[in-house]
């Protein structure tokens, strides 16, 4: 291939940039030619499609969100709509598509590829819940901005003797809520994955105040309940003092951590390197620190991401 693109589609995650520079520079180092596309898979079917030089991805590397921006676009679920989205690609020339993104985005990139259009899938979403990688793009500044938060509600929380119900995104995925939770020091953690006994909750609060601890951090993924009913049912069943934080699209902001820009740096050349090769309908993943790549439609109907079982286990047994 001597012409491809790369798009990046659903929630932003900080670490889109890095990897958008990755596939530009390694691109254009191997003599290639990339179009950015620009909003989404939306822009992909308006024809949003510009070329990028080396010098315009400069200056991205620490930046949050995408220069190439995003949107979610539930009409692209159309086959008729994916026609047009390739029809465009082909006008400009384009022989394949890096998508960068979550698991909506990889669904588009899987009909494209099914519709006979190579397209490369690299894991952008703060919420880790790709399947054939062990971490996405974003999880880990994501992780580390719900970590300050806590550390800071902490403070607060044991100044005045109170219970914080910490509200974190993952609507199906437990995956920040938990490592969030674990190196936070959260009492509790409330995963989608993992039903919850009101009682054993209640039990904690009773037991800690019983030892003179009286504050405490309760994380809940936004995928269990709302942090407010949950704080009001706890409330009626301690009458404890609580307060909610519900910390939302702060999570999906600010400069990529070191990690996920080699992630996103990694990544990103990997997914040239196999559109280089001729090998579209690929996903790219870290796996054991070893980058591996598998057939994208395998990857979303085969493989199921799957939340560390020891790690919630763990997080019990550290915060009795
Ligand atoms: O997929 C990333 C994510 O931030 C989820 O954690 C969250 O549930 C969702 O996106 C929010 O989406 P939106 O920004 O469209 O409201």
């Amino acid at each position: 291939m001597k012409k491809i693109g790369v798009l990046t589609s659903g929630g932003d995650a900080p670490g889109m940039n890095p990897a958008i520079r990755a596939v530009v520079r390694k691109a254009i180092y191997h003599d290639m030619e990339v179009y950015g596309v620009y909003g989404g898979y939306a822009g992909l079917i308006s024809g949003n499609i510009k070329k990028l030089e080396l010098g315009s991805v400069g200056d991205i590397i620490h930046r949050g969100g995408t220069m190439l921006l995003s949107a979610r676009c539930p009409e692209f679920r159309n086959k008729e709509v994916q026609q047009k989205g390739i029809e465009q690609l082909k006008a400009h020339g384009i022989e394949g598509l890096v998508v960068i993104g979550g698991d909506g985005s990889y669904m588009g990139a899987k009909a494209l590829t099914e519709q006979g259009y190579p397209c490369v899938g690299v894991p952008g979403t703060i919420d880790n819940d790709i399947p054939g990688t062990d971490f996405t793009i974003g999880f880990d500044t994501a992780l580390n901005t719900v970590i300050d938060a806590i550390d800071k509600i902490r403070d607060t929380a044991t100044s005045h003797d109170r219970t914080f119900v910490i509200e974190v995104m993952g609507r199906d995925a437990g995956d920040i809520a938990l490592w969030a939770g674990l190196a936070g020091g959260a009492e509790t953690i409330l995963i989608p994955e993992e039903n919850y006994n009101m009682n054993d909750i209640v039990e904690r609060l009773r037991k800690g105040q019983e030892r003179g601890k009286k504050h405490s951090i309760i994380v809940v993924a936004e995928g269990v309940c709302s942090g407010v009913d949950f704080a009001k049912e706890l409330k009626e069943l301690t009458n404890n003092d609580i307060r909610v934080s519900v910390l939302g699209h702060m999570q999906r902001g600010g400069s990529p951590t070191a990690q996920d820009r080699v992630l996103a740096s990694r990544l990103g050349a990997r997914a040239v390197e196999l559109l280089m090769a001729g090998r579209g309908g690929r996903a790219v993943g870290i796996e054991n620190n070893k980058l591996v790549d598998y057939d994208i439609i395998e990857a979303l109907e085969q493989r199921k991401h799957k939340l560390d079982a020891n790690l919630f286990d763990l997080s019990k047994v550290l915060s009795i």
